[in-house]
């Protein structure tokens, strides 16, 4: 951990902060012309696996927007490679996995034994940490298993995850085998990058929403919980976000991750309830970016008040900004939320 004392790392675990820290998933992307500048001489992959590339991309992002975290230059499927699985991003289409795990022999035939080939994306956080020091935390990030597990089995991403839960309710053996595996590779990659000195941990699990409650339950909490400790355990407060996940916040929860992401679909204030005593991050609409200043601006303050000053939210939007965002207005809605003072809210019933 480089940054301890961080707004975002009290936040985390929800000690009270002068003012809401905030930040911005896929804070450095296509919308910023620096990124496009380095994608026309590198590819995603490329950069990913250049640590100088990584760690410049990751800065000039946080630097420009000037918000309180810089999450690390990395891609979700970077660990299928090291289980022995290819993919590609094809253009306009995402990431493609030519041959999808399908069968019980498929799982069988995935590594285990190679996450140490990641050391690059560590490598890259331990230089984003020796550029910021303790002026600003460095947030490393791994996928969840079941959001990986569905881009394996699907081959890329998908509307209703038929494959997937085929899987899931027809071969449950095969299924506990494949997310026992990811939780080996993922925790091993994830604890690279605490040990690399991040600061603080976000799993993704951005399409487990497509799953009813039992299904979650019996088929996700359990290794989803064995990753988040695993990774608590070596010294980060882990951010678990997922998108749709109104029904399941309470046991996503469950977890023990110290703050839960949310989505712009459930209001702040009643995904908080439903999920009790923990972290909120959130969650802002990535598409209101797209809107007048008058709009965002009402947007974040309405936010904010939902919010209600309680100690815990780290704002953000609620999913990654969009490639034709204006740029403008990113930096706008960094600089607004960074000058809200927090006011704490009389019902003390609401308060944290
Ligand atoms: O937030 C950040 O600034 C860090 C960078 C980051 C990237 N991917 C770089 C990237 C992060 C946090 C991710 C995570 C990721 N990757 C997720 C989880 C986040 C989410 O959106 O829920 C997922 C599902 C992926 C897999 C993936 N990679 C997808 C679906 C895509 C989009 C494909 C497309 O063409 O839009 C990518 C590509 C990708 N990863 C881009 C970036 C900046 C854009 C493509 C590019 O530069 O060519």
């Amino acid at each position: 951990m480089s940054a301890p004392q961080s707004l975002l790392v009290k936040a985390c675990r929800t000690q009270v902060v002068e003012r809401t820290p905030v930040w911005f998933m896929r804070q450095a992307g296509r919308y910023m012309p620096e990124y496009r500048a380095v994608r026309k001489q590198y590819s995603l992959i490329e950069i990913c696996k250049k640590p100088e590339l990584a760690a410049a991309v990751t800065i000039t992002a946080a630097e420009k927007l000037g918000v309180d975290a810089a999450i690390i230059f990395a891609d979700l499927l970077l660990p299928l490679e090291v289980m022995g699985l290819q993919f590609r991003f094809s253009a306009g289409e995402g990431p493609v996995i030519d041959r999808p795990i399908r069968e019980e022999k498929d799982v069988a035939a995935l590594r285990t034994d190679n996450a140490s080939e990641l050391g690059y994306v560590a490598e890259a956080v331990s230089l984003v940490c020796r550029h910021f020091g303790a002026r600003l935390p460095v947030i490393g990030f791994c996928g969840a298993p079941f959001t990986l597990a569905s881009y394996m089995i699907e081959g890329g991403g998908s509307r209703n995850y038929v494959q997937t839960k085929k899987m899931m309710y027809r071969a449950p053996a095969a299924w506990n085998e494949l997310l026992g595996k990811l939780v080996e590779v993922v925790s091993e990659y994830a604890i690279q990058q605490v040990e690399a000195g991040a600061d603080v941990i976000q799993v993704f699990d951005s399409w487990v929403g497509c799953l009813g409650v039992e299904d979650y339950r019996r088929f996700v909490l359990p290794q989803s919980t064995e990753l988040i400790q695993r990774i608590r355990k070596a010294g980060a407060p882990v951010i678990y976000f997922g998108t749709e996940t109104t029904a399941l916040l309470a046991w996503m929860k469950l977890t023990g991750a110290e703050v839960i992401g949310l989505d712009w679909r459930v209001p702040l204030d009643e995904g908080w309830k439903s999920v009790g005593q923990c972290g909120m991050q959130g969650n802002l609409d990535p598409v209101l970016l797209f809107a007048h200043w008058g709009e965002i601006k009402q947007g974040a303050a309405e936010v904010l008040r939902r919010a209600g000053g309680r100690a815990g939210h780290i704002f953000n939007l609620g999913h990654g900004i969009l490639p034709e965002t204006p740029v403008e207005n990113v930096k706008a809605l960094s600089e607004f939320v960074r000058e809200q003072a927090i006011e704490r809210i009389a019902d003390p019933a609401l308060k944290a």
